[in-house]
C-alpha cells in the first residue's frame, strides 16, 4: 500500500499536486478503482481518481463558497478518518433490477477548520464508480447562503464525450459529441470516454439543493455550477447542518457497463414508504398524440381531445389489448390560459368529459386512469389546490398522475433550482399520502431518488417523442444517445411508439391545425418502424406508453408486440453498445424476454448472443424486424414479422437498416 501511496504522489507531481498534506486513500472492492483525497499546500481539499492505475480524475478542489464569512472550502485539517465497508442485496418492487447489490468501500474523511466547522467528506467506491458528498455542520449557523460550488472534475485526458449543454430550464436539448475539451458546459449525466475507459458525472439523491451542471474551467477540467435563486444565491441551507447530494462517476470498461451499473440508486436512502402494494408498473394509451400532431385539442372547442366518448373508446381499446392504463390531457379547465396566466384546475373538468363516469367505466373493465396536470409553470396555483387535487382524483380511484411544467415559474425562478427542486419533492410527497404514482414532464433531472419514494416513477427530462410533432424532430442518434446518459439517471417517459410514421392519417385530416410556432409541417418520425418497436424495450419506463392514436395500431399485425410487452420486468442486460451508434438491451418479465436493438443513421449488423435465456428451455422468439428496403429517411415502414425457436446456446444476427432497429419477443415453449 505504502508504494502505491508514493507511486500515487508521483504521478500527482506530474500533475502539479505536491505539498500534499492527509494522503489517504479507499479502493474499489475489486481494487481497480482507486480514490485518493489530500489537503493540499494551499490549506485546499482535493481527491483524485485512477483507474486500473492510470488517472481518470486529476487533483480536483472540493468545497463551497457561502456568504457571511462562512468557510466551507480552506484551512480544514483532517481530525480522523474511518474506513468501512458494506455488501448488501436489496430489492425493489419495480426496476430495470428489482434486485440491486450495493457493494463497495467507505472512506469518511472528518475535517474541522479554525472556527470549528466541521466537515466530513464521505467517500464511496464501487467497482462501477465513485460517490462522494459533503456533510458539514457550522457552528452557531442558523442559515448558509452557497454562493458557488467549487468541486471539479478534472478529467486527466481528452477523450470523447456526449451531453447535453447546461440549461436551467429545459433537459430538452439535443446531443453533442464532442472532444472532452470542446465542452464550453453540460447538463449532466455527461458521459465521456478517456483512454479505455467510459465514465459520466451525475448526482444522486438530489432532494433539497439545486441541480448541479459542468463548466470548463480549461481543457478537460470541470467545475459544478449549482442552478441559482433569482437573488444569485445557490443554495439557501437553514440552521448549519447540511448533507449535499452524491457527485458521482459510473465508471465502466465499456459503454454498456454504465447502463448496467446500478449506483445511482445505491446511493440513495431506502423505501420511507410503509407499504408499495400499490404501485405496479403499466403499460398505457393516451388522448395525446392528436393534440400534438394538431388534430385534435385540449381546450375544448369541437376538436376536443379528452371527450366521454374519445375516453371510453381508449378504455375500450386498452381493455382488448392487454394495456394497463389509459392517460388523458385536456380534460379539465385551464388550458385556455396556457401560455397567459396558466391557472388551472385540477377538480373541474371541460363540460364534454364526465369524469365520473369514466372512471366508473374503467373500473368495470379493469383499466387504469392516469390523470393529468399541467401546471403550465405556475406552482403556485399548482400547490394550493395540491392536496384537494390528490385526494379528488384518488377518491374516484385515479391512483396516477402525469404532471408538467410546460412554461416559466413565478418570480423569476428557474425550473432547475433548488426552489423548484422542493415543490417537486412536495408533489412527490404529497402523491404518496394518496397512493399515487407519477410520471413527472419538465421535471428535475432523475437522480435515483425512486428508492425512497417508489411512486415517483418516471419521468420526462429529455427531447421526447412530441418534439417529432411540431419540429425537425429528434435524428436517429438521438434514442441510441438517450440510454448511455439521460436514462443512467433514471426512467424516462419518451412516449415511443408510433405507427403512422410519415403522418398520413393526421395529415390528410382537414380539422388539422397548426399550434406550435416551431410546427414545420413537413414534420415525422426520423425511424423505422421496427426501430419505434424496440424503443419500447431500450427505452425504459415502468409507465410506458403506446404513443400514437389508436387508430394507427388497429389491425396493424406489428402492434402484437406491445399487446405481449410487460413493463413489470425484473431483470434487464445491455448486451452491446457505443453513445449515438447503436444499443442492445434485454429485459424479462415473468419468465418471458423481451429485446431491443437500435442503430443510428448507418445500417448494421450486431450479432447477440442469447446465453441470457434459461439453459435446456426452448423459446419461441418473434422477431420484429426492418422489413425490405427499410430506410429510416425513403422507407420507414417496411417490416417484418418472423418467427424462429430458440435456445440459450443461439447466437442471433441483428439486422438493423439505416435508423432502424429490431425487437423480439421470447417466451418459452
Ligand atoms: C409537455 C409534455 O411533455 C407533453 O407530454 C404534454 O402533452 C404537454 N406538455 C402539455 O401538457
Ligand atoms: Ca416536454
Amino acid at each position: 500500500m505504502k508504494s502505491y501511496i508514493s507511486f500515487l504522489l508521483f504521478v500527482a507531481c506530474l500533475f502539479g499536486a505536491c505539498g500534499r498534506q492527509n494522503v489517504t486513500e479507499v479502493s474499489s472492492p475489486d481494487g481497480h478503482i482507486r480514490l485518493t483525497f489530500d489537503v493540499d499546500d494551499h490549506n485546499r481539499m482535493n481527491y483524485q481518481i485512477s483507474v486500473n492505475d492510470t488517472f481518470l480524475v486529476a487533483p480536483s478542489q472540493l468545497g463551497f463558497i457561502a456568504q457571511d464569512g462562512v468557510n466551507l472550502f480552506e484551512g480544514f485539517r483532517v481530525v480522523g478518518t474511518d474506513f468501512s465497508a458494506a455488501d448488501e442485496t436489496w430489492t425493489q418492487p419495480w426496476g430495470e433490477n428489482k434486485t440491486l447489490r450495493n457493494h463497495y468501500n467507505e472512506m469518511a474523511v472528518h475535517l474541522s477548520d479554525a472556527a470549528s466547522t466541521k466537515l466530513t467528506l464521505r467517500f464511496r467506491v464501487f467497482n462501477d464508480g465513485v460517490g462522494f458528498r459533503y456533510e458539514y455542520d457550522v457552528a452557531d449557523a442558523d442559515s448558509i447562503l452557497i454562493t458557488d460550488d467549487l468541486t471539479a472534475f478534472n478529467i486527466a485526458q481528452d477523450g470523447i464525450s456526449w451531453s447535453i449543454p447546461a440549461n436551467y430550464e429545459t433537459y430538452e436539448l439535443l446531443y453533442r459529441t464532442l472532444p472532452i475539451s470542446g465542452i464550453d458546459n453540460a447538463n449532466t449525466p455527461m458521459t465521456f470516454k478517456a483512454g479505455d475507459v467510459y465514465a459520466s458525472i451525475h448526482e444522486a439523491a438530489l432532494t433539497d439543493f439545486p441541480e448541479m451542471t459542468l463548466k470548463n474551467t480549461g481543457g478537460c477540467r470541470f467545475k459544478a455550477e449549482l442552478a441559482p435563486w433569482p437573488d444569485g444565491i445557490k443554495a439557501r441551507i437553514s440552521g448549519g447542518n447540511f448533507k449535499t447530494p452524491w457527485r458521482t462517476l459510473q465508471i465502466a470498461p465499456q459503454a454498456v457497463g454504465l447502463i448496467n451499473s446500478g449506483l445511482i440508486l445505491n446511493l440513495n436512502e431506502p423505501c420511507a414508504l410503509e407499504t408499495t402494494d400499490w404501485i405496479r408498473p403499466m403499460k398505457y394509451v393516451g388522448v395525446w398524440w392528436g393534440m400534438h400532431l394538431g388534430v385534435e385539442s385540449w381546450v375544448i372547442n369541437d376538436r376536443h381531445g379528452a371527450t366521454t366518448e374519445n375516453a371510453k373508446r381508449y378504455i375500450d381499446f386498452a381493455a382488448a389489448n392487454n394495456i394497463e392504463a389509459v392517460m388523458y390531457e385536456g380534460w379539465n379547465e385551464g388550458w385556455e390560459n396556457w401560455g397567459g396566466t396558466q391557472t388551472f384546475d385540477y377538480t373541474k373538468p371541460y363540460a364534454d368529459f364526465d369524469i365520473e363516469e369514466i372512471a366508473r367505466y374503467a373500473r368495470e373493465k379493469g383499466i387504469e386512469i392516469i390523470g393529468h396536470h399541467e401546471t403550465g409553470g405556475n406552482i403556485l396555483n399548482y400547490e394550493r389546490q395540491l392536496d384537494k387535487a390528490y385526494k379528488w382524483y384518488a377518491d374516484m380511484g385515479i391512483h396516477s398522475v402525469k404532471t408538467g411544467y410546460a412554461g416559466g415559474l413565478p418570480g423569476g425562478h428557474n425550473h432547475h433550482g433548488q426552489y423548484n427542486v422542493r415543490h417537486y419533492r412536495k408533489v412527490v410527497e404529497t402523491a404518496a399520502r394518496y397512493h399515487t404514482t407519477l410520471d413527472v414532464h419538465e421535471p428535475i433531472k432523475d437522480t435515483g431518488i425512486r428508492r425512497t419514494y417508489p411512486n415517483m416513477m418516471t419521468r420526462e427530462g429529455a427531447r421526447g417523442m412530441e418534439w417529432n410533432a411540431w419540429s425537425d424532430g429528434n435524428p436517429p442518434e438521438h434514442h441510441v444517445m438517450l440510454p448511455f446518459t439521460r436514462l443512467l439517471a433514471g426512467p424516462m417517459d419518451y412516449t415511443p411508439g408510433i405507427f403512422d410514421i410519415l403522418y398520413e392519417r393526421a395529415k390528410k385530416n382537414p380539422d388539422r391545425k397548426q399550434w406550435n410556432m416551431k410546427d414545420s409541417k413537413d414534420c415525422r418520425i426520423n425511424t423505422t418502424l421496427a426501430k419505434q418497436i424496440a424503443n419500447w424495450v431500450i427505452l425504459y419506463s415502468p409507465l410506458q406508453m403506446a404513443a400514437d392514436m389508436i387508430e394507427n395500431y388497429e389491425g396493424h399485425p406489428a402492434f402484437q408486440f406491445f399487446r405481449d410487452y410487460d413493463a413489470d420486468c425484473d431483470w434487464s442486460e445491455a448486451l452491446d453498445g457505443e453513445p449515438g451508434e447503436f444499443v442492445v438491451i434485454v429485459r424479462r418479465a415473468k419468465g418471458k424476454y423481451f429485446l431491443g436493438a437500435a442503430t443510428n443513421e448507418e445500417a448494421r449488423k450486431v450479432d447477440v448472443k442469447l446465453d441470457f435465456l434459461e439453459k435446456g428451455k426452448a423459446y419461441r422468439a418473434v422477431i420484429y424486424a426492418d422489413g425490405e428496403g427499410a430506410d429510416w429517411e425513403h422507407n420507414p415502414t417496411s417490416y417484418k414479422i418472423i418467427e424462429k425457436r430458440v435456445e440459450a446456446d443461439d447466437i442471433l444476427t441483428v439486422d438493423m437498416a439505416r435508423g432502424g432497429g429490431q425487437a423480439i419477443y421470447f417466451e418459452p415453449v
